[in-house]
């Protein structure tokens, strides 16, 4: 059974995220699948825009803590590091509905998306820290620069929840849409990109990326190695063990 389902429709190609029973939490093995739907839709004529989505009530809870914690991303060819590099590096515009939660890699994945759609019960969350890891995707660079120091600093250094309206205000959505017509309005947007002339969606696409292309790229590389060597420190044990065991952490120790 796969959790990630993929369609052409119109010339758009529908990506969905589809394991609600677990939040759309992403094994692995969903990695592999995302990056494989994302990198035939660019690679297919067929197809002139991406559309990226869960339910409307549920975008994803993010990494799944349990395979985080069994089978660490470990770097350079993982499945982990196929999605990083596909995602950025996208030819097509991709466009994002969110609605419900949309943590971790929820929230950072959006940074790399060319226009992404919110519905009011969205909630964003950046919970790295409080999970005893740091953040990932270039996300402590992007963040910063999208929203200023002050604003990314308060998401990335609590982690606590965030509105759409907030996410709208700091730069991470475009616009927030009522939750019965969040899907309908993303498909509504990805089919007018797919209407527009393709080359040149595709070089001004790659004009706005470019400048920070190089940057992008080192921030995954720092990032993902400190990243790695935080989940086997005892402050991310305790946080995903309790996450797991549906209990409070105890940093108290450390
Ligand atoms: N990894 C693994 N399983 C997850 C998960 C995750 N990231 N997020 C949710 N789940 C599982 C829960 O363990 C639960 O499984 P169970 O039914 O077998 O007990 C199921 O999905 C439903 O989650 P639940 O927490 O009961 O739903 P909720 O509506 O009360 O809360 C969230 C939703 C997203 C707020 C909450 O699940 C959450 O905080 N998840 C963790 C997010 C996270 O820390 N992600 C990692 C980022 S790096």
């Amino acid at each position: 059974m796969s959790f990630v389902l993929s369609k052409i429709e119109n010339r758009v190609a529908r990506i969905q995220l589809a394991r609600l029973d677990k939040k759309n939490a992403i094994t692995a093995e969903m990695y592999t699948q995302i990056a494989e739907a994302l990198a035939a839709a660019d690679r297919d004529p067929q197809v002139r825009a991406l559309l990226l989505h869960g339910a409307a009530d549920c975008f994803t809870a993010g990494n799944d803590v349990g395979d985080f914690l069994k089978r660490p991303p470990s770097g350079e060819g993982s499945p982990t590091w196929r999605f990083f590099e596909v995602l950025p590096h996208l030819s097509k515009p991709i466009v994002a509905a969110v609605g419900g939660p949309a943590v971790g890699i929820g929230t950072t994945l959006l940074l790399h998306c060319d226009l992404v759609y919110a519905a009011p019960n969205a909630r964003f969350q950046l919970p790295f820290v409080p999970l005893g890891i740091v953040p990932e995707f270039a996300s402590t660079y992007l963040l910063p620069l999208l929203a200023g120091y002050q604003r990314a600093a308060e998401l990335l250094l609590l982690g606590q929840p965030f509105s759409a309206e907030k996410a709208k205000e700091v730069g991470i959505v475009t616009d927030v849409v009522a939750t019965e017509n969040l899907l309908s309005k993303a498909a509504e947007v990805a089919g007018m990109l797919a209407a527009l002339p393709p080359e040149s969606l595709r070089l001004t696409k790659q004009l706005m990326k470019k400048r920070h292309g190089q940057a992008v790229a080192e921030a995954i590389a720092e990032e993902g190695k400190i990243f790695r060597e935080r989940l086997s420190s005892p402050e991310a044990k305790e946080a995903m063990s309790a996450f797991l065991e549906k209990r409070k952490p105890d940093f108290s120790r450390f």
